[in-house]
């Protein structure tokens, strides 16, 4: 089967290529799937997952991209749950291969239906940014409504999932970012901006709830602004400062059936909007994913027409 490879842990995206890759066997409790849509994440390239199984061994050339949107096309051993032929989304493990691929092998459980009123290409971009939002406001943060949340990079990927999930549930929201996003984060349902290049952040006051995808300066600042008992969470790795009264907490995303079937119902009946910013072929995926230009929004790689 043809995939994208990664050799080089220091070539970043740059070192991607096209090869002709072995068919993925399913292992026990996994299905293959049939890739229809994949989406890839910069991060990934930087993570040890990338490069090394459990086990800490080498396990190059690996394949990236962990979201996928696609159809099961084999079941492993004692797999239960879903069935050949079914439309699936969801998240792979990180220590395995991935979804930049025309079949990829992943436990079955890391999968939820997709509704077939769902196009792949939305699919395949709603896992990581919805599942890190989900996790992060509703597993880690401790989030109420009528909570204030700061988020940070509110347009972003994770961050406009953060800022419709919160919404939603009832937040008082300050969204930060770049100038240019000050208008996506308010459409998307942020109360205030904090342009971070120009506006001071400190003048947001006490927050119940930071939600971090930024980190260094800006996670540090954020703590600070933390009120008594509230919660710092970040997916930006460790915090370099905590709250002085309040919760840190940093987390890696995890794949989970019932807050992917959550999603999905949102996307459908609206009350969740994706940005994607540009969809290409398996074929043309290196040089999609190594854009010459800022892409604003999240990049798909339609890997079957
Ligand atoms: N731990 C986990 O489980 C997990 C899960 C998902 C993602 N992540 C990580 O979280 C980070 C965010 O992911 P994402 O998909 O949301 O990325 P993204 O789509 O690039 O969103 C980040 C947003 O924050 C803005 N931003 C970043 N630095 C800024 C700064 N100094 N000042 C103002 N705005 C800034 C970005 O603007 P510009 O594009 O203009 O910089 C962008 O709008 C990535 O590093 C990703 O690897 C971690």
């Amino acid at each position: 089967m043809k995939a994208i490879v990664v050799r080089d842990e220091t070539a970043g995206t740059a070192g991607m290529e096209l090869a002709e890759c072995p068919q993925p066997e399913p292992a026990g409790n996994d299905v293959v799937v049939q890739v229809h849509a994949s989406g890839f994440t910069r991060g990934e390239l930087t993570w040890p997952g990338t490069w090394t199984d459990r086990l800490g061994r080498d396990r190059t050339p690996s394949i990236p991209g962990h979201e996928l949107a696609g159809v099961v096309s084999e079941l492993g051993y004692g797999t239960r749950g879903l069935s050949v032929g079914q439309r699936v989304f969801g998240l792979t493990d990180w220590t395995r291969d991935g979804t930049l691929a025309e079949y990829v092998a992943v436990e079955a459980r890391n999968l939820a239906p997709l509704p077939g009123d769902i196009d792949f290409t939305v699919g395949a971009s709603l896992p990581i940014s919805g599942l890190t939002a989900w996790q992060g406001l509703f597993v880690h943060g401790r989030f109420e409504a009528g909570h204030t949340v700061l988020v940070h990079g509110a347009a972003g990927g994770v961050g406009s999932m953060v800022t419709q999930l919160a919404r939603e549930a009832g937040a008082y929201l300050i969204g930060t970012g770049r100038a240019t996003d000050r208008q996506a984060a308010l459409d998307l349902g942020v109360q205030e901006f904090v342009d971070l290049d120009n506006d001071t952040l400190e003048d947001v006051g006490g927050v119940d709830l930071v939600f971090d995808v930024i980190g260094g300066d800006i996670g540090s600042r954020s703590a600070g602004l933390v009120r008594a008992g509230g919660m710092l969470v970040t997916i930006a790795g460790p915090p370099e400062a905590r709250p002085a009264d309040g919760l840190a907490v940093d987390f890696v995303v995890e794949s989970d059936r019932t807050q992917l079937n959550e999603i999905a119902q949102r996307v459908r009946d609206g009350r969740l909007r994706v940005n994607i910013g540009s969809v290409a072929s398996l074929d043309d995926a290196v040089a999609a994913l190594n854009p010459t230009e800022r892409i604003d929004g999240k990049t798909i790689i339609r890997v079957r027409p």
